[in-house]
């Protein structure tokens, strides 16, 4: 899904997250494991304020396994609590539920010993296009059954699914804008296919990821390509893929489109393995967080 974001749609999205958030206890916060920064939505924090939340790295079984651990002590770190999970195939969801509890424990003693009756804890997933809200929700719901309906007094159409008996989950998500303002942003999110039909230019894709391989993970792009060192030209390395996998024009000249395509598809196509693309000690503190 391919959404335009204008200032409308903007402001209907934020109504509409600010109108669901009355109604739970919690905040899943789902962002791309491969780029938990670059796939937050940049005004998450005012928009959800002092609700508890809790942040899925979604999409862990792409991610590089040391760059997680990594994000996770990071959050950690900021008192924020934070999970890796595989909404695909359904990893870390019990967790969820462990957390969740564990989050919202005090409140739920407190009300206890108001006399108010033990209930489920309300939740609601937040995250921007295309990060798994609608796989966390199905995995969910699958998981532990059918839809509970409305909740008598809390509201009028909103449908819940049970988790368990701990849990219940808001069956539409909270659909938030990207960061794409920033451009290394908008390339990250068009690597990882968050932005679908990118409007960015494919060699510009392709030249970023190749930069990126080239710092991150030198020994996996000189594998793929047969390389015994990385041209520091980049159309050198480009000429080189292109004779590799035959992105020839009539002429025999190199197709650099296809080459940028190919580079393109074989990243988000895991051939480079799982990838991470952004370290958390780029983001240590807000002053740095643009950079
Ligand atoms: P959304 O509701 O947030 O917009 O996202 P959605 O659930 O539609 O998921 C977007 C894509 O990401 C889907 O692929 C989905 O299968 C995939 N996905 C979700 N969670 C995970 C995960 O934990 N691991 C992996 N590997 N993939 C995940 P799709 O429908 O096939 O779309 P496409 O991007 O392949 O075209």
């Amino acid at each position: 899904m391919t959404i335009q974001w204008f200032p409308g749609h903007m402001a209907k999205a934020r109504r509409e997250v600010t109108e669901k958030l009355k109604l739970v206890d919690i905040i899943f916060e789902l962002v791309d494991a491969r780029i938990p920064y670059s796939s937050r939505n940049p005004m998450i924090d005012e928009i959800i304020q002092h609700k508890p939340r809790l942040v899925l790295l979604n999409k862990a079984d792409m991610a590089d396994k040391d760059e997680t651990k990594k994000w996770l002590r990071f959050f950690a770190d900021e008192g924020v609590s934070a999970l890796a999970i595989n909404a695909q195939a359904g990893e870390g969801l019990r967790e969820i539920v462990q957390a969740s509890n564990q989050l919202l424990s005090e409140k739920f003693a407190r009300l206890k010993a108001k006399g108010v009756k033990p209930r489920a804890i309300r939740a609601m997933i937040i995250g921007i296009p295309n990060v798994g809200k609608s796989t966390l929700i199905n995995r969910l719901a699958k998981k532990n059954i059918a839809k509970t309906g409305n909740t008598p007094g809390v509201t009028k159409a909103q449908a819940w699914i049970k988790v368990g008996k701990e849990l219940e989950l808001l069956d539409t998500p909270g659909i938030l804008w990207p960061k794409f303002e920033d451009q290394e942003v908008g390339l990250k999110l068009a690597v990882t296919g968050a932005i679908k039909d990118t409007i960015l230019n494919l060699q510009d894709l392709a030249v970023f990821s190749l930069r990126f391989l080239e710092k991150a993970y030198p020994e996996r792009l000189k594998e793929r390509y047969g390389l015994e060192a990385i041209p520091e030209d980049l159309v050198v390395l480009f000429d080189h893929i292109g004779k590799l996998r035959g992105c020839l024009m009539g002429g025999g000249t190199i197709d650099y489109d296809k080459v940028a395509e190919l580079v393109v598809r074989e990243i988000r196509g895991e051939k480079f393995g799982s990838l991470t693309f952004e370290s958390p000690e780029y983001f240590q503190s807000d002053e740095t967080a643009d950079h």
